[in-house]
Order: C-alpha cells, then sequence, then structure tokens
C-alpha cells in the first residue's frame, strides 16, 4: 500500500470510529450527537480544509448570472480535489452529480462529501405555479405539497439543497422579484415561509425525498429604493422587525438549515457584512443553528458599494459578520487563511462556520452515504403523472377572478363559438414563469391547448400581436414587439364571428423575475391596442392575464367584463385555466399584493399607516394625505378575489369585549353561501390597534379560514383573540401587547364587511 494510501485509510478509519462517518448503522439523533461527531471532525481538519468547506463553486454552466470569473474551471477542479471546496450549485442529474460527488469523496484527504445547492423555485421539472400565484390560493396544504414535490425531483436529480424559500415581503410591484415571494403581507407570509421550508425539508432530513431549505434574502432585499433591483434599502427599526423579519422567524422556527444574505445594503451596510444581522440577530438572538450563504459574489460586491477596500478586506468583513459560505466570490478560500494568521480573524470564527456546515452535511445522511441523491431509477420518476397532477392541483387553486359582470363566466361547455386571441394564449413557454432552470421550454400546457381538451367547443386561436423578438431570456424592454400591427386585424376579424372571446395578455415569463424591474406596469408592447380593438367588434370578453407581478389594468377594469388573474401557473397552465373558465373549478383565490391603480401609487399595500390627515376635511380641500390626478384606492386590494357563487358576511359576535394577558376571546361570524354553485371562500381577519407606543397599520391580516359551502349552506366561523395576536415590536425594542382599544374586522378581502372593538388590558 503507498503512503499517501495509507495514511488515507488510517484517517478514513480513525474518522469512522470517531464520528462515525460512512457508518450506517450509526445515525444522526440528537443534536448533542451531532456536535460531537462535527468536532471530531473539525479536529481533523487543517485550517485549509476548513475553509474549503465554507467555499462554493458554480458548476459546469452559469446558468444564474454573469461570473467575470469564469474560464477558472480548471482552478475549481484543482481546488475540489484538494478539498477546497465545500459546496457547488447548479451541478444536477444523477451523472453530473455523481461525477462531482465522487471527486470530493474519493480524491480528497477526508472524503468529505459536497452540498449540491440549485434555485428549485416553484419545482424542479414538474413546475408548480410562481411562488406568488401560489400564495394566492391562500392554501397552506397546498403550498407545503408542491414544495414536497420539488423536493423530491430534485433529490432525484442528485440535488440536496435548494435556494429557496425567498421570504422577502415587497411592497412594490415594479420589482420583479415579487414573483418569488408570497407577497406583502408579514403574517401570510410567515405561514406561507412555514409551510415551504416544512414542504421542502419534511420530517426527516436524511430521508431521500427531502432537501434543505434556504430562507432568503437576509434581509431587506424586497425594499430596494425604486422597486429597481439590488438597489439601496433604507428601512426603519419598526418596518425591519414589524414587516420583515417575521417570515424569516418564521423560516428559522420551522427549522430552516440555511439563510442566504442580500445583494442590498440595509441602512448603509452591506447584508453580506451586517453583523447585526447575521451575528446579533439571526444566530444569537434566534439561535440560528444553520449556515448562511452568500449571494452570488455579494461578498466582493462589498468593494463596489463602497464598503470594502479590496476583495481581501470584503473576505473579512463577510466572515466577522457572520456570512458562513462563500458563493462564487473566491475569496474565503483566497484570503482567509492569510486572515487568521494575520490576527485579523479569529479561528473561532472559522471553525463555528466550518461546524454548521459539516452538521448540515451530517443531518443529510450524506457521510453514510454520499451518493445517497445518485439513484439513476429515481431520476426516471422526475416528471412523473402524479407530480402532474399535484401542481395541477395547486394551480386551480392560485387563480384569482377579478371581475365576473353578469356571470360571462363559466363559460358553456356546449355550442359556443370562442374566439382565442393573444400572444401567449398558445405559449407553452412563458406560463413556466421565471425561475425554472431545470424544466424545457415549451413543456407548459398552453390555454389554448386546455380550451380543446374540456369542450367540443370550436375555438379559433390567433395571437394577435408578437411580445417579443428573439430569445427573450434576457427581455429589455427594446426587444418588446411594438411595431408590428398587422395580426390585430385579423383578430378583429375573428373575435367579430365568434359568441366570446378570451384574450390571453400579460408579461412574458422572463419580464419578471432578478433583474427584470420595471417603471411600468401596463401591459407591454401592443397588447393594450390589441385589447382595444377587439372590444370595437365583441364585448363579450374574458381576460385571462398571464404575468408575474400585480399590473395597472384600469381600462380593462372598466370595461372588460370578466378578467381572470391567472399569474404564471407552471406546467400545467393550460389545464389549470381552462377547469376554471369552464367551471369545472370554481376560483378561490385572493391576492397576496395590491393591484395599483397607478404605478405612482407605489408602494401601496393594504397594512399602511393612517398619517396625520388621513381624511379629507372639508370640500375641495387640499391640505391632506392624497393625490391630485389618482385616488389613494388601489385597483384590487389585498385579499380581493370573487368566486362563481357569493357570500354572505353577518353576525359578527364577539364573546368578550375586554381582555387581558391571561385570558382570551373569539370573535364569530356566519357565512353563507348564497349563490347557485358550491364555492370556497377565505375568511379574513384583521385588527387594528388605534393607538401605540409605535403607529400602527390601519389593518393587519391576523389570521384566515378557508371555508367550503354548498348553495344556501351556512357555517359559523370563529377565531380566538389573545396577547399574542396583538403584539408588535414596540418602542421598548420588545415584542409586547400593550394595553389600548383595538378594532376588530372580518371579511372577504382587506376592505372588510364587520367591525367591532375590543379592549386589552395587562
Ligand atoms: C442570485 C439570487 O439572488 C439568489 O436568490 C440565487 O439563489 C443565487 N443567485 C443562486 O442562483
Amino acid at each position: 500500500m503507498k503512503l499517501k494510501n495509507i495514511m488515507k485509510f488510517c484517517l478514513v478509519s480513525s474518522l469512522v470510529l470517531v464520528v462515525g462517518c460512512k457508518n450506517p448503522s450509526i445515525t444522526t439523533k440528537t443534536n448533542a450527537d451531532l456536535d460531537k461527531k462535527v468536532d471530531s471532525l473539525l479536529a481533523l481538519m487543517t485550517l485549509d480544509e476548513k475553509i474549503g468547506q465554507m467555499n462554493q463553486y458554480n458548476g459546469f454552466w452559469d446558468a444564474t448570472g454573469p461570473s467575470p470569473k469564469q474560464g477558472n474551471a480548471s482552478k475549481k477542479y484543482e481546488h475540489l480535489e484538494s478539498g477546497l471546496v465545500g459546496s457547488m450549485l447548479n451541478v444536477r442529474g444523477v451523472e453530473n452529480v455523481k461525477a462531482v460527488q465522487k471527486i470530493a469523496v474519493e480524491k480528497t484527504r477526508l472524503g468529505i462529501p459536497l452540498l449540491i445547492g440549485f434555485d428549485v423555485i416553484h419545482g424542479y421539472q414538474t413546475l408548480s405555479p410562481i411562488p406568488l400565484a401560489e400564495a394566492a390560493s391562500w392554501d397552506l396544504a397546498a403550498i407545503k405539497k408542491s414544495s414536497e414535490i420539488a423536493a423530491e425531483e430534485a433529490a432525484a436529480a442528485g440535488i440536496n439543497w435548494t435556494f429557496a424559500p425567498m421570504v422577502d415581503i415587497s411592497r412594490d410591484a415594479r420589482w420583479g422579484r415579487v414573483m418569488e415571494g408570497a407577497g406583502e403581507d408579514p403574517y401570510l407570509g410567515s405561514l406561507i415561509a412555514e409551510a415551504r421550508v416544512k414542504g421542502f425539508q419534511g420530517e426527516d432530513l436524511s430521508a431521500v425525498n427531502t432537501i434543505i431549505a434556504c430562507a432568503k434574502h437576509f434581509a431587506g432585499y424586497g425594499f430596494a429604493e425604486s422597486g429597481r433591483e439590488y438597489n439601496t434599502v433604507d428601512i426603519g427599526t419598526s418596518t425591519l422587525y414589524n414587516t420583515v423579519f417575521p417570515p424569516f422567524i418564521a423560516a428559522t422556527k420551522a427549522g430552516v438549515r440555511t439563510f442566504m444574505n442580500s445583494f442590498n445594503e440595509l441602512n448603509g451596510i452591506p447584508a453580506t457584512g451586517n453583523k447585526f444581522l447575521q451575528r446579533d440577530i439571526l444566530k444569537n438572538k434566534w439561535g440560528f443553528e444553520g449556515f448562511v450563504i452568500s449571494d452570488w459574489e455579494s461578498i466582493i460586491e462589498m468593494t463596489d458599494h463602497g464598503y470594502a477596500e479590496n476583495d481581501k478586506h470584503a473576505a473579512e468583513i463577510a466572515i466577522n459578520a457572520g456570512s458562513d459560505m462563500d458563493m462564487e466570490s473566491y475569496v474565503y478560500v483566497n484570503y482567509l487563511a492569510e486572515l487568521v494568521k494575520e490576527g485579523k480573524v479569529d479561528e473561532k470564527l472559522i471553525d463555528d462556520a466550518a461546524g454548521r456546515i459539516l452538521k448540515v452535511k451530517f443531518e443529510l445522511g450524506l457521510f453514510d452515504d454520499p451518493y445517497k441523491y445518485c439513484d439513476t431509477e429515481r431520476e426516471k420518476t422526475i416528471g412523473s403523472k402524479k407530480n402532474k397532477e399535484a401542481v395541477l392541483d395547486v394551480a386551480k387553486k392560485s387563480i384569482v377572478l377579478l371581475k365576473n359582470e353578469n356571470n360571462l363566466l363559466p363559460l358553456k361547455k356546449k355550442g359556443a363559438k370562442i374566439a382565442l386571441i393573444g400572444p401567449l394564449a398558445a405559449d407553452k413557454t412563458s406560463p413556466l414563469g421565471s425561475w425554472r432552470l431545470a424544466a424545457e421550454d415549451n413543456t407548459a400546457i398552453s390555454v389554448l391547448e386546455g380550451l380543446q381538451k374540456y369542450t367540443d367547443n370550436k375555438v379559433t386561436y390567433h395571437k394577435g400581436v408578437t411580445l417579443t423578438e428573439g430569445k427573450p431570456e434576457f427581455v429589455t424592454e427594446t426587444q418588446i414587439n411594438t411595431t408590428d400591427r398587422t395580426g390585430i386585424k385579423e383578430a378583429v376579424s375573428i373575435a367579430k364571428k365568434n359568441d366570446v372571446v378570451v384574450l390571453v395578455l400579460g408579461e412574458h415569463g422572463f419580464q419578471s423575475g432578478e433583474g427584470r424591474s420595471r417603471t411600468s406596469l401596463n401591459l407591454p408592447g401592443l397588447q393594450q391596442e390589441l385589447l382595444e380593438a377587439v372590444y370595437q367588434v365583441n364585448k363579450n370578453i374574458v381576460l385571462v392575464l398571464m404575468n408575474g407581478r400585480p399590473l395597472t389594468i384600469n381600462w380593462a377594469d372598466k370595461n372588460i367584463p370578466a378578467i381572470v388573474e391567472a399569474w404564471q401557473l407552471g406546467t400545467q397552465s393550460g389545464h389549470a385555466i381552462a377547469q376554471v373558465l369552464y367551471g369545472d373549478y370554481n376560483p378561490s383565490g385572493k391576492l397576496p399584493m395590491t393591484f395599483p391603480k397607478s404605478v405612482g401609487q407605489i408602494p401601496i399595500y393594504y397594512n399602511y399607516k393612517n398619517t396625520g390627515r388621513p381624511t379629507i376635511p372639508a370640500p375641495n380641500q387640499v391640505f391632506w394625505s392624497h393625490y391630485i390626478d389618482e385616488s389613494n384606492e388601489p385597483l384590487y386590494e389585498f385579499g380581493y378575489g370573487l368566486s362563481y357563487t357569493t357570500f354572505k358576511y353577518e353576525n359578527l359576535k364577539l364573546s368578550s369585549h375586554k381582555f387581558n394577558k391571561d385570558t382570551e376571546f373569539t370573535a364569530s361570524i356566519s357565512l353563507t353561501n348564497t349563490g347557485k354553485v358550491a364555492g370556497k371562500e377565505v375568511v379574513q381577519f384583521y385588527i387594528q390597534d388605534l393607538f401605540a407606543s409605535i403607529t400602527r397599520p390601519v389593518k393587519e391580516l391576523k389570521g384566515f379560514e378557508m371555508v367550503a359551502l354548498e348553495p344556501g349552506e351556512s357555517k359559523e366561523i370563529s377565531f380566538t383573540i389573545d396577547k399574542k395576536i396583538i403584539e408588535f415590536y414596540t418602542v421598548n425594542n420588545k415584542w409586547e401587547s400593550e394595553p389600548g382599544d383595538f378594532k376588530i374586522f372580518i371579511g372577504g378581502s382587506s376592505k372588510t364587511v364587520l367591525e367591532d372593538t375590543f379592549s386589552y388590558s395587562n
């Protein structure tokens, strides 16, 4: 046996004895057990090897962003072989993952397996709706299920870590990444964060169909000034704690194993170098035991922010601030050892970071079997019928009915002549939405295919106008077609000859997502022109919107009788839309984000503060908080969504109007289905704290329940109010329930119908 091999054998044997690596009979049961294993392994590692664990490299291709350091492949390979890489991203497929894992396990001194990360944002290959759309379902079980399917398919493709969920709250539809979050509300956002983390990670991380989740982007990314991607964030303590933090807290409580920091600066300090966020709050205050990864090159970007002098300084700042793993900045591997030697970084911080990363590897069971996600048979189950059915279920639930005058919808299943018009009507790619790195173009069911499947109606299709030119992955406004009007005439003549027109308009699949901020939220290109031209000849229009963010559709709201918000619903889009249009599924979605009337109203959100001048004091007065050219009201409010039936809210009853820290009371209402078909309604419950040590929003969502009712059926729905419900981060820098008077509201949207008051005393 060669000396090198003997050494390796001894090391590996001692590792087996000490930490139980590669010994399937030793399972990772308790945290104390795990900590011991981690410590034993750390004790065997050199400083360079520990730093190697904190280094993540992009894989064989560059799927997510510009990387000036491409061309470094041989260097990366060398590092991988020498144990200087702890994780890779964008390597996928059993064969590829096995290849890199084999190098880590067989060629490096200690054989420590890699974490394989990937942006599994709304599914791997079988795509569910974009996250914003899923949030519109308000169906936590369906959302959890969708993350389970995503995890199962990703794990079958060799992946063991997703960079999801994105839990950034945002009030700005100009920001392209709103498609990736759960909307504007911290309460709904927290429940969805929990559902997604639990869906990805499951009950048992060592199972073969679960993967680790990542709560991102910590923190404040959704508050980019002007909605411009990566822009400066400047927010006060109350917004940070009461609005931005809650979903991150929920993810931590749900056991999320990783956090990703963010590209933005927060109040002058880049999040990646922000010790307050990563060490003081996350690790110390919240007791987060997992690890923090930087965003792509966000460590070296601190030099552009003007916060680090050079790359080496950036590495020093990032590790001291609590960023445990470096995604593609190359600076941990290049400078950390030097920084330790120079006394600028305490080796204990390296031990802590590497230890956190190793712990997750143990939890995943990678030391027991590094190839556990590399089963070619399991890989064949990706895209199964079962998964398609599951994503169809959540897709239907995500659709929001915005308008339905004279019950134009549902459409007749027989004997109707339908004109299907619009650049997105037969599109099989845009419905997949942004962030779908592993799904092929042309794999969504189009609306055309959906409509044809569910009836024998004659459907005549014309695209009318073209949305974009060329391959629109990095679509810019100049690629949006605004010159070719030839199709409008033909579409109009088809519209004339049919009973009803289904117009499918909206955004191209890559018009939202990372790096896709917009200053206008109107229908892009010639779509508005097409809509108005068709309206001239046939008023029976069902407008189906396909988009990744709220749009400004005032004209449509005023003139078009039926509007369906169908977002980008993933692989099964066309089926879901057709089922809703034909009434096989009665829409139940509610908006998770306010639709503005005008971009100038942004940021617009339901839980705003009153100001000192909230209402007009006298006719023709100007000195109150308003615009002179637009109302303060949104087009569609948060929580809004119609059904093919109608619901009546009545009899709000409070079991008491007073409570204290030791008591609670219930608020109940009676809900009746007053229409002709069965339907589901999301009953929403809000409060307003009338005066407090810090001004409070005019309304805050505090509970909701999805209720299914047959025609004529009534149910009593009740919510319990205790001191937790009224808690907020107060002027004392604590979560507290302050005594005082409150309003309670219950209804089918944030413009609620029933209201009462109560008071709380300590
Ligand atoms: C940059 C994005 O901000 C982040 O969310 C993503 O996970 C990484 N790129 C990796 O692709």
